[in-house]
C-alpha cells in the first residue's frame, strides 16, 4: 500500500513537472500592447482576483479618475488620489557617489503617484472621485471599503513588507535621480533600448535563455512592447531635469509574466487564481533576467 501511494506520488509530481506553465514564456512581440491590469495585482476592484473589495468593479478608478482629479497635489496623469504625506515626510536618496544630490523637492509626480500606495501611509480607497455619483473630495477621503485577500479581510493599506516601500527612499535604488550619461557607466539616453548587447561573451546558453530575451531586450514604452524605444523614453522630467523615476522601470499597467523565475511562482497545484504571482510589472520583457533592466542603462 505504502509502494503504492508512494508511486502514485513520483507519477504526480511528474505529471506536475510536465505541465506546461499557465502562461507561455516570452509571450510579447514588438507591436503587442502591454495588457493585463485586470488580471494582475493592480486591480483592486471586485473583478479582481487578489486584493479587491466589493464595493466598486471600476479598475482605473483606484489611480485615474476622468473629471476633477487631484490638481492640489500635482500628481499626473489624471490622479484620484491623496497624495500620502507631505513632501518633506519622505527621505529622499541623498547624495550618490558620483555626487549627484536627490532631495525631496525632486521627487517627480509618477514616482509619488506610486508611493501614495506603496509607502504604507494611505489607504487603496483614499479617492478624490469617487465611482459613479459619490461624489468628489478634493484632496481625496478614505472611502471606508473593506478588502479582501483569499477570502479573509485585509488591511486597507500597503502591510506586506515586500511591499511596503516605505517613505524613505535612502534605501532604494535612486529615485527621481537626474540621468547623466557620464557617471555610473551610463549610456547616452538616445541609444536604441533593443539594440543593446547584452550576450556577448556570455555562456552559450544566455542567448536562449527565457525565449532569448537578453538578444532582444524589448521593453514596454508608452503601453507598447517597443523594439525602437529610446533610454530618453524611460526617463520622466521634474525640476528642468529627465529624471529615472518608480515608473522608469515598472510599468503599472503592464502583467508582464514574462521570465522564468516570476512563471515558477504560479501555483501548480490549486492553480485558483489568486495563489498566482504576479510580474512585478517591469517593462522589460524577460524582466530582469540576466540583470537586463540594470544593464540597459549601466554599461556594466
Ligand atoms: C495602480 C495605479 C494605476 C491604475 C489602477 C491604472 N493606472 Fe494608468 N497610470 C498609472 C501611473 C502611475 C501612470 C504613469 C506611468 C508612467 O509614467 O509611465 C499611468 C499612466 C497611464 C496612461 C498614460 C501612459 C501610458 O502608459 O499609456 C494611460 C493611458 C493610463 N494610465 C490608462 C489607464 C487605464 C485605462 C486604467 C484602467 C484600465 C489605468 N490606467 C489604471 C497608474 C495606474
Ligand atoms: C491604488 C494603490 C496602488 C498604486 C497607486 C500602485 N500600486 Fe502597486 N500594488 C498595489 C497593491 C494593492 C498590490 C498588491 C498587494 C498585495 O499583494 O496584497 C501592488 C503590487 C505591486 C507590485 C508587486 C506585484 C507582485 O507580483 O508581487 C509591484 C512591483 C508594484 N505594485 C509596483 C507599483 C508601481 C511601480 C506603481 C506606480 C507606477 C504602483 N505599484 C502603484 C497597489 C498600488
Ligand atoms: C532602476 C529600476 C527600478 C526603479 C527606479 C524602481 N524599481 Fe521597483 N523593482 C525593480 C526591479 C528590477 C524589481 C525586481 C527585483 C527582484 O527581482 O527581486 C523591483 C521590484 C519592486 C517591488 C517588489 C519588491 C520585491 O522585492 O518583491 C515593488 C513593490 C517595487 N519594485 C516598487 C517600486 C516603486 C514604488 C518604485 C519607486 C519608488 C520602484 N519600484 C522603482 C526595479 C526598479
Ligand atoms: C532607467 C535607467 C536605470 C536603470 C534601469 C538602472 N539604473 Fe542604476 N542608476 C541610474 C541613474 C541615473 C543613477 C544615478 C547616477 C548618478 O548620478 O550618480 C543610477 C545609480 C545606480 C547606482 C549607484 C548609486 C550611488 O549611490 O552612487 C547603483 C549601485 C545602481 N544604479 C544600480 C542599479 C541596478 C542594480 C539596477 C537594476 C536593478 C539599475 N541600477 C538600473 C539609472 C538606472
Amino acid at each position: 500500500m505504502k509502494k503504492a501511494l508512494a508511486a502514485a506520488a513520483v507519477v504526480f509530481s511528474a505529471v506536475l513537472v510536465w505541465c506546461p506553465p499557465s502562461h507561455a514564456i516570452d509571450t510579447y512581440a514588438a507591436g503587442d500592447a502591454a495588457t493585463g491590469i485586470s488580471t494582475s495585482r493592480h486591480n483592486l476592484g471586485g473583478t479582481g482576483v487578489f486584493t479587491r473589495t466589493g464595493n466598486t468593479t471600476e479598475i482605473c478608478v483606484f489611480c485615474h479618475t476622468p473629471h476633477h482629479s487631484n490638481t492640489l497635489s500635482d500628481i499626473k496623469p489624471l490622479w484620484n488620489r491623496q497624495t500620502s504625506v507631505s513632501l518633506s515626510g519622505y527621505t529622499a536618496y541623498g547624495t550618490t557617489l558620483a555626487g549627484t544630490i536627490i532631495n525631496n523637492t525632486d521627487l517627480g509626480s509618477t514616482t509619488l503617484a506610486c508611493l501614495s500606495c506603496h509607502d504604507g501611509t494611505t489607504t487603496y480607497d483614499n479617492l478624490v472621485n469617487a465611482p459613479g455619483k459619490n461624489g468628489v473630495e478634493p484632496n481625496g477621503s478614505d472611502r471606508a471599503w473593506e478588502f479582501i485577500t483569499l477570502d479573509e479581510v485585509v488591511s486597507d493599506f500597503m502591510t506586506s513588507s515586500r511591499l511596503n516601500i516605505g517613505v524613505s527612499l535612502s534605501n532604494d535604488h535612486p529615485i527621481s535621480v537626474p540621468y547623466k550619461d557620464t557617471v555610473a557607466g551610463l549610456r547616452p539616453t538616445d541609444t536604441v533600448i533593443n539594440d543593446i548587447d547584452l550576450t556577448t561573451g556570455l555562456a552559450s546558453s544566455a542567448f536562449g535563455f527565457d525565449g532569448g530575451n537578453l538578444n532582444k531586450n524589448l521593453w514596454a514604452v508608452k503601453g507598447y512592447i517597443s523594439e525602437t524605444a529610446q533610454i530618453s523614453d524611460l526617463l520622466r522630467e521634474t525640476n528642468g531635469e529627465m529624471r529615472v523615476e518608480c515608473s522608469s522601470c515598472h510599468d503599472p499597467h503592464f502583467n508582464n509574466k514574462s521570465w522564468n523565475e516570476v512563471d515558477a511562482t504560479w501555483s501548480s497545484e490549486s492553480s485558483t487564481q489568486e495563489d498566482e504571482s504576479n510580474g512585478l510589472f517591469l517593462r522589460r520583457v524577460g524582466g530582469n533576467t540576466g540583470s537586463g533592466v540594470c544593464r540597459t542603462c549601466h554599461n556594466k
